[in-house]
């Protein structure tokens, strides 16, 4: 039996929607509208690529937004005081530096420069720190994209074996913290898998929830797939072009396969990659309500 497909696509426009109606009761009230400064450093194409998405998403839902295009060689002071200048910026609701960021730019100082109160990518430790403690004011989108598609489509975690393959800040881990915590959302028994797990598809069969982020194209097969298991695959890798010049992507699961062993997959594209993004402007929006109202106390799980 084939496995029902998980689509981010009409989930993410979903989320579009609501967040597009709130916008513009923001708007019509007669209040400023929420703002997105993005930065982009350095030509590295696929940044570029994800850099003009999250600004035309924006554009669509009625987020304004900043583009700051510096060049690779752009030294660190300068985006430093950049990043001062965005954070003092009122009309400046969210900051999002793409990463990667050029080699000769230390990522961790560049992040930890963002007020916590714009960092709607959730890297800035304050942040992190908050999401562990289950307190977070905004979720990285990733692993936020990925619950909200389990919840929407109704998938439980609760008492769930999750695997995640994959342990990066910006994924992995995220992902592990919000499928463990103790709330209606979690509570799932998580283990995390990465290159130095042994005999990963002994961990990846046991899973109800299988979680394919380790960057290796199709590196998840059917025989690694418990049936009846929801598979959400984040890899994106560019895998050639069709004859209208489109990209051809694929994913870290192999979906041709795996799709007939599972019980719920997302396909790539149109799975966690537009979930991704409806999440950025989700957070996006909190960091405007949140600035309207200080004393506000709502968190994001
Ligand atoms: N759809 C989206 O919106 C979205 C967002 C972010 C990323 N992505 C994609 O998701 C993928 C992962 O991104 P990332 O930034 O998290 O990657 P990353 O920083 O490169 O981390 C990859 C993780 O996977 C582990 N890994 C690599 N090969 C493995 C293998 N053969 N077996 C087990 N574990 C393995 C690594 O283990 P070690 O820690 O031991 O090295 C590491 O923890 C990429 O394809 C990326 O393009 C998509």
């Amino acid at each position: 039996m084939s496995a029902i497909i998980l689509n981010g696509t009409e989930t993410a426009a979903g989320i579009r929607r609501e967040i597009e109606r709130e916008v513009a009761e923001l708007k019509s009230a007669g209040g400023a509208a929420p703002g997105l400064a993005v930065l982009l450093i350095g030509d590295d194409p696929a940044s570029s690529i994800y850099v003009t998405m999250k600004e035309k998403a924006c554009a669509r839902v009625g987020i304004a937004s900043f583009p700051h295009r510096l060049p690779g060689t752009a030294k660190k002071e300068e985006l430093l005081e950049l990043i001062d200048r965005l954070n003092r910026d009122p009309e400046v609701s969210g900051i999002l530096v793409q990463l990667p960021l050029p080699p000769s730019l230390d990522e961790r100082e560049i992040v930890s420069r963002l007020d916590p109160e714009k960092d709607v990518d959730g890297f800035h430790p304050h942040n992190l720190g908050r999401l562990v403690r289950g307190e977070a004011l905004f979720v990285p989108c990733t692993p936020a994209g990925i619950r909200e598609l389990l919840r929407r489509y109704r998938i439980p975690t609760e008492g769930r074996d999750a695997v995640i393959v994959g342990r990066s800040n910006i994924v992995g881990k995220p992902l592990a913290v919000l499928l463990a915590a103790k709330n209606e959302d979690g509570n799932a028994t998580v283990t995390v898998c990465h290159t130095r797990t042994r005999d990963l598809a002994a961990h990846t069969r046991r899973a109800d929830i299988l979680v394919a982020a380790a960057g290796v194209r199709e590196m998840i097969g059917a025989d690694m797939v418990k049936p009846g298991a929801a598979v959400i695959d984040v890899g994106i890798h560019a895998v050639g072009r069709r004859p209208d010049g489109k990209r051809i992507l694929a994913g870290d699961v192999d979906f041709k396969e795996v799709k007939n062993a599972a019980g719920a997959i997302t396909p790539v594209p149109g799975g966690v990659g537009p979930m991704t993004i409806a999440m950025l402007l989700k957070n996006t929006l909190t960091a405007f309500k949140r600035r309207r109202n200080p004393g506000q106390r709502q968190t994001a799980g």
